[in-house]
């Protein structure tokens, strides 16, 4: 809880999220999962563009938070209680689905591509964006390291997501991962994996 009070601004709005809201080209036809949604981040952001959002979130906390920015937003989005590996979401719903930050928090990740593979339509897109908050040129490195890193008594990296495995993992569910591995969003190293 403190970890994401101390975060709140960047969790509110956040470039990164900007930047995968962008790469998905969303119409307004369209419907988008936000996994993890966090407070709201990138569905805020979608909502403007797509159809309709569904911010998918398993933390009854974020949750709250999340219907309140909806019910005051201009473009406002559903929100779900669910998590990558159970979202609640039908069948080949979802005409893209989103997740940023959370990756490194889903305890089943063989469950999660299943489940990700279930709801994601036939051409669907897909972006997965965890930022490398360890990488010196990470512009919020430092801020980070003094956050979370060894000297200060809490030591809670991101740890490497394993974006080999997630790819494997979406092939074995029948979806054709177009790339994957580190790259940059927003100027921010990370490691993505993306459907196209
Ligand atoms: C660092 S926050 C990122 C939130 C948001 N995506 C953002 O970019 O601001 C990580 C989020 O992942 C959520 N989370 C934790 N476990 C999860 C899981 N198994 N599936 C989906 N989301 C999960 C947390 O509740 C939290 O809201």
């Amino acid at each position: 809880m403190l970890r994401y009070a101390q975060n709140a601004q960047r969790m509110w709005s956040s470039e990164v999220n900007t930047a995968v809201v962008e790469v998905l080209g969303l119409h307004r036809n369209e419907y988008l999962a936000d996994i993890g949604a966090g407070v709201g981040a990138g569905a805020s952001k979608a909502a403007v563009s797509a159809g309709q959002v569904f911010a998918v979130e398993p933390t009854p906390y974020m949750r709250r938070i999340l219907s309140a920015r909806s019910r005051l937003s201009r473009n406002p989005f559903a929100v779900v209680a669910g998590s990558a590996e159970a979202t609640t979401l039908p069948d080949d719903s979802m005409h893209a689905i989103m997740a940023v930050n959370t990756m490194h928090h889903w305890v089943d990740m063989d469950a999660a591509c299943t489940e990700l593979a279930r709801v994601l339509r036939p051409g669907g897109r897909l972006l997965l964006v965890d930022e490398n908050f360890d990488d010196p040129t990470h512009p919020d490195h430092e801020k980070w390291s003094s956050q979370h890193g060894e000297d200060s008594g809490h030591s809670h990296h991101f740890h490497m997501v394993d974006t080999d495995a997630v790819a494997a993992n979406l092939s074995e569910a029948g979806l054709t991962v177009s790339a994957h591995g580190e790259g940059q969003f927003a100027g921010s190293p990370s490691w993505f994996v993306q459907i196209s």
